[in-house]
């Protein structure tokens, strides 16, 4: 009796079960898109670098994170066929300068042709300034800039992963705090597709602490 009357139980809690799991099949469909859309909007960021016969390239670059914070490193995913992979390799080092989403139309412009082609620095008329502990210059309008050294590399099907060892970290004064930059005073170009940008909403939502 007492077997019979567990048995049912299970089979009911099993069959809602499935129920639910079903119920939740269906609400996904597959993704016909290029896959990696679905993790945009990003931060992008302008990586310059030093290249063959001393000039200076710049390179925006959305798909950039974070890796460790001791030591702090950052990684940049770099398609191999760019000018930048060839600057990387002759000078290992970069700055990462973090630019404002007014510069959209330039951050566009500068991902749109190679240093190969043409001196970006000179034809975007690309104010630089001296770094404080790297070679590699500094754009004077970024909003904020991480110098950087390459500390390891990884090749991955048509990229290479820099991981960038980050030696110093400078921000214009008066729109960051130590948590942010201040969202209400300027804004990051977050790049969602093609021509596509996206802003960050200055708005903060507090988590709860507890769920309780
Ligand atoms: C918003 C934006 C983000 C981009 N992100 C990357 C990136 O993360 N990695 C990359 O290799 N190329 C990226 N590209 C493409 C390069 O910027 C583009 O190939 C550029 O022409 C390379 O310049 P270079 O040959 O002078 O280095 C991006 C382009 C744009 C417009």
């Amino acid at each position: 009796m007492r077997e019979k009357y567990v048995s049912n139980t299970y089979r009911i809690r099993r069959t809602s079960f499935l129920r639910n799991v079903n119920s939740l099949c269906v609400s996904f469909v597959e993704y016909k898109g290029v896959f990696y859309r679905l993790l945009h909007p990003r931060p992008t960021v302008l990586v310059i670098t030093l290249c063959p016969g001393n000039r200076a390239n710049i390179m925006p670059a959305s798909w950039n994170l974070p890796i460790s914070e001791e030591p702090p490193t950052i990684g940049v995913a770099v398609y191999r066929e760019t000018f930048t992979y060839q600057c990387l390799n002759h000078h290992p080092e970069a700055t990462i300068n973090v630019p404002s989403i007014d510069h959209v139309d330039l951050i566009y412009q500068l991902g749109s042709v190679s240093g190969k082609e043409v001196d970006k620095i000179k034809e975007f008329n690309i104010q630089l300034i001296p770094s404080d502990v790297v070679k590699v210059p500094t754009w004077r309008d970024a909003i904020a800039v991480y110098e950087t050294k390459v500390m390891n590399r990884l090749d991955v099907g048509e990229s290479t992963l820099f991981v960038f060892d980050v030696l110093k970290v400078k921000v214009k004064p008066g729109i960051a705090d130590e948590w942010s930059i201040d969202f209400s005073k300027t804004n990051i170009p977050l790049h969602g597709a093609g021509r596509v940008f996206h802003r960050v909403d200055p708005r903060k939502i507090f988590a709860r602490k507890s769920l309780k």
